[in-house]
């Protein structure tokens, strides 16, 4: 059994310890605002925040995870008062959205580490595939939620 910290709420998983978090949280927890995209590390669709680190979820397993503190997107989304979201919106950033979720979460650890940062610090932190190319509107959100 493995036992951590979603969004504020102990959980405990009865799964096989080797399952990675992603899919712990889309099909035990329900979370289904972190995306499966590729599953190997290179899409960031499955992008949260462990213990104040971006992470994506495909590649950590449940038992590398025992006592830390996981955040999803849905806790950023709770009640769409979160900055990063409110500039997202603000700037329609979404074309299909897929991605999107995991972008924010990245954002949002990077704010918190930087609380101004440039576009080029913006481009290195934030290295989530966007299929649309939403890359310019991504970069605009995240200066007008640092302001
Ligand atoms: Fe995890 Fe693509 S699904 S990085």
């Amino acid at each position: 059994m493995t036992k951590f910290t979603v969004n504020n709420r102990p959980v405990e998983y009865r799964m096989d310890g080797d399952t990675p978090l992603l899919w712990a949280l889309r099909d035990a927890s329900n979370l289904t605002g972190t995306k499966y995209g590729c599953g190997t590390g290179d899409c960031g669709a499955c992008m949260v925040e462990v213990d104040g680190e971006a992470i994506r979820s495909c590649l950590v397993t449940i038992d590398e995870l025992e006592g830390r503190f996981i955040t999803t997107i849905e806790a950023l989304s709770r009640d769409r008062s979160h900055p990063v979201q409110q500039a997202w919106a603000a700037g329609n950033v979404p074309q299909c959205g897929f991605c999107q979720s995991g972008m924010i979460m990245a954002a949002s650890v990077l704010l918190k580490k930087n609380k101004n940062p440039s576009n080029d610090e913006i481009d290195e932190a934030i290295a989530n595939i966007c299929r649309c190319g939403t890359y310019p509107r991504i970069r605009e959100a995240i200066q007008r939620a640092a302001r």
